[in-house]
């Protein structure tokens, strides 16, 4: 797409994190601004009266008076195959894992289903306006297949990779050290940095991977540049009992992971709730990021993450939606929750400090930043156009609104995939609500 295209709306982006720099400085607002996109990344953003002269005669150019222009959203944890068991009843984490989760992933053996799944779950992204997301599949590698497979027809800058699980889950869907290292190895080699890709590297959690197959993901980190490892994290108490009887030598949970070279700039773990200081600590020395997945947390009723610590440590924190554990796809419900986590804790989250964690903060997380998270000139077009008319309560309650930030923090309260008007990856729409 060589032809130049401008969009011309309200355009929020965030350029650093409020935490450092207070949120006052930490975004860029234009009220009537112009996004002027070539090639698939940003050419130019400001205000629409300084730059509409510079285009070319035949730019074309969509205006959205009644929408706010943002970066898309960035995902930092969901589970791919989970997709239709979202909203499962009634058992915290590990039961929840028998009882629905194990039988649904067995599922996706099955290339066709795999497929089916992926698609609809892409779709259901972009109707939600994430645009990148860090993908777990499951232990069969025809899910990651399936997932890379239909991420690239959209050309989604995605990262996903194959569960390694070698114990403590049933028969029909575990694999051994050597089986992972090598289904993991093939598609490293065939997916890993193709296009907008990106492979994650992703045992499951400790309990279900012997000290063996967590060495071998470490090899795995060592064999290739860039790559993702991606797991959980102290998430739920009886998992973290659980994880200190399998590994009596470890210092804590996170020191399991350590153990195995498992910890890096690329290395993301959800959840991250019953962490210690030393655990905040080394997080913070090797550059590792959590994944905050607040619906997930409150419907497993696995705790409070605490979002304060985290800072104090300057530990990097992106949020994710943990579905099928996590009840939404939608970013906005997501920061809804994560505001009513901080409440419980005695904080309250600033809507710019949320939106930061949803994009360019999640950018930064997976290491993404030059890329994808805000809309700085260079950057690849990922955005979202948001119908601030999207419904009537959003549209009497956002014209009370007299700042960005209050704008923000309605829309994540009250915002939901009807307030995605299109969602763009690499300048291309990708879609568009009915
Ligand atoms: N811990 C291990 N596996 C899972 C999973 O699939 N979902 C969540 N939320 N936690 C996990
Ligand atoms: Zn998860």
């Amino acid at each position: 797409m060589n032809q130049e295209f401008a969009w011309r709306s309200a355009i929020m982006h965030c350029i650093a994190d409020p935490t450092d720099v207070g949120p006052d400085n930490a975004y860029e607002y234009y009220e009537d601004g112009l996004l002027v996109v070539e090639n698939g990344r940003i050419k130019a953003l400001g205000n629409a009266s300084d730059l509409l002269f510079s285009l070319n005669a035949d730019t074309p150019i969509e205006h959205h008076p009644n929408a706010l222009i943002t970066p898309g959203f960035i995902d930092t944890h969901i589970h791919f195959p989970q997709a239709d068991m979202i909203a499962s009843y009634g058992e915290q984490l590990l039961d929840w894992l028998n009882n629905y989760t194990f039988p649904e992933e067995q599922k996706f053996a099955d290339a066709d289903y795999a497929n089916d799944v992926a698609e609809r779950f892409l779709k259901e992204l972009l109707r939600n306006g994430t645009t990148t997301a860090l993908v777990f599949g499951t232990v069969h590698k025809t899910s990651v297949e399936a997932f890379f497979t239909q991420a690239q027809r959209f050309d989604l800058r995605m990262i996903c990779g194959k569960v390694m699980m070698d114990r403590h889950a049933p028969d029909y869907l575990t694999d051994t050290p050597d089986s992972s290292y090598s289904d993991s190895k093939a598609l490293i080699e065939k997916w890993h940095q193709n296009g907008r890709l990106h492979y994650a590297v992703t045992p499951r959690f400790a309990p279900t991977s012997s000290s063996e197959q967590l060495h071998k993901a470490g090899q795995l980190l060592q064999e290739y540049e860039e790559l993702y490892l991606h797991t959980h994290l102290s998430e739920n108490q009886k998992e973290c009992e659980w994880v200190h009887d399998l590994f009596p030598e470890s210092k804590h949970y996170l020191d399991v992971y350590d153990h195995h070279q498992l910890l890096s700039e690329r290395s993301v773990f959800a959840h991250g709730i019953h962490l210690c200081d030393l655990e905040y600590e080394r997080l913070h020395e090797t550059g590792s990021a959590i994944a905050f997945c607040p619906t997930s947390n409150l419907f497993l009723g696995s705790g409070l993450f605490n979002l304060a610590k985290a800072e104090q440590h300057k530990v990097n924190v992106g949020v994710g939606t943990d579905v099928g554990g996590g009840t939404s796809f939608s970013m906005f419900a997501t920061l809804s929750e994560a505001y009513k986590v901080t409440q419980l804790r005695g904080e309250n989250l600033n809507p710019i400090k949320s939106f930061y964690m949803a994009t360019l903060g999640g950018a930064k997380a997976l290491k993404l930043q030059d890329k994808v998270g805000n809309l700085a000139v260079g950057s690849e077009a990922d955005f979202i156009i948001i119908d601030k008319q999207a419904t009537p309560l959003l549209t009497t309650r956002l014209q009370r609104s007299s700042t960005i930030q209050d704008t923000l923090f309605a829309l994540m309260v009250l915002g939901d995939d009807r307030a995605i008007q299109a969602t763009y990856a690499a300048g291309r729409c990708v879609h568009r609500r009915q």
